[in-house]
């Protein structure tokens, strides 16, 4: 399994490092199959698969019970936990309860974090303790409220540098790495170039020295409408209603089960279940 020290020795050699969510067992088999470096169990669970409209619902319990499937589904490969919405921000004492927690009871490698301001002082707190973090930047979903909505966030000269400024904070804070999310893709280049841990993007330009993607975006699973800058890879979800309609139909027809899916009892049996 990869660990912190080698995603850092990944940027220095210039190798793009790889990231995708994974909420279940198969999810993270298929990660970890594909060879991804890391995966991670974000809170966006609470929209691609539990059908909320934001993140914020989404509790510690969700995450570990999601986390320790894809623990199983992955065991070698850098897992990180989203912790979810004011998990991280009452107390120094609650957050880092909440993150032995999600540590302890998922066998998460890491935790992530959304934003900067007080919340560096608890990566702090944190790192202290030995829990790794991941910060995460820009688009900060569990503000989406405050933010108005989920939007491209430091658009101005003088915003990016703020975010340039956070960014070096978490790092001497103790992150190990940082998302940036839907920022514009000069931002991304200047946060990378000032930071010696990796920037992992998404929606932030290929200048960042990873790139995270949500598993249903890239693989279409889930008839959500997807942002600007997903690709996806392929498109799983007109398949899956179609074999479904087709299994609907074929038990309407008596054409399934067919006898080839059937048991049959040996001959001496059946003369005399009837005899
Ligand atoms: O929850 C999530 O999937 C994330 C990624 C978009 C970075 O935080
Ligand atoms: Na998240």
């Amino acid at each position: 399994m990869k660990t912190t020290l080698d995603f850092l020795k990944m940027k220095e050699s210039g190798e793009k490092i790889t990231m995708v969510t994974a909420y279940d067992y198969p999810s993270a088999k298929a990660a970890e199959e594909a060879g991804t470096d890391m995966i991670l169990v974000g809170d966006s669970l609470g929209m691609v698969v539990l059908g909320y409209d934001s993140t914020v619902p989404v509790t510690i319990e969700d995450m570990i019970h999601h986390a320790k499937a894809v623990r199983r589904g992955a065991p070698d490969t850098f897992v990180v936990v989203d912790m979810p919405f004011m998990t991280y921000h009452l107390s120094r004492e609650e957050t880092l309860r909440a993150a032995a927690k999600i540590m302890q009871e998922s066998g998460a490698d890491a935790v992530k974090l959304e934003g900067a301001k007080d919340v560096i002082t608890m990566i702090e707190a944190l790192v202290n303790c030995g829990i790794p973090v991941m910060a995460h930047l820009g688009l900060t979903p569990q503000s989406a409220g405050v933010l108005g909505g989920f939007k491209v966030q430091a658009k101005t000269a003088e915003q990016g540098k703020q975010l340039i400024a956070d960014a070096v904070r978490c790092e001497e804070a103790g992150a190990f790495s940082i998302v940036l999310e839907c920022i514009p893709q000069q931002i991304t280049e200047s946060v990378s170039e000032q930071c010696q841990i990796p920037t992992v993007g998404i929606g932030a330009g290929v200048q960042a020295d990873g790139q995270v993607l949500v598993y249903h975006d890239l693989i279409g699973y889930g008839d959500h409408r997807v942002p600007k800058f997903v690709k996806k890879y392929t498109d799983v979800y007109p398949g899956i209603v179609a074999a479904i309609k087709n299994y609907h139909e074929e038990v309407k027809n008596k054409e399934f089960p067919a006898p080839s899916h059937s048991f049959n009892l040996k001959e001496e049996e059946r003369i005399s279940l009837y005899g």
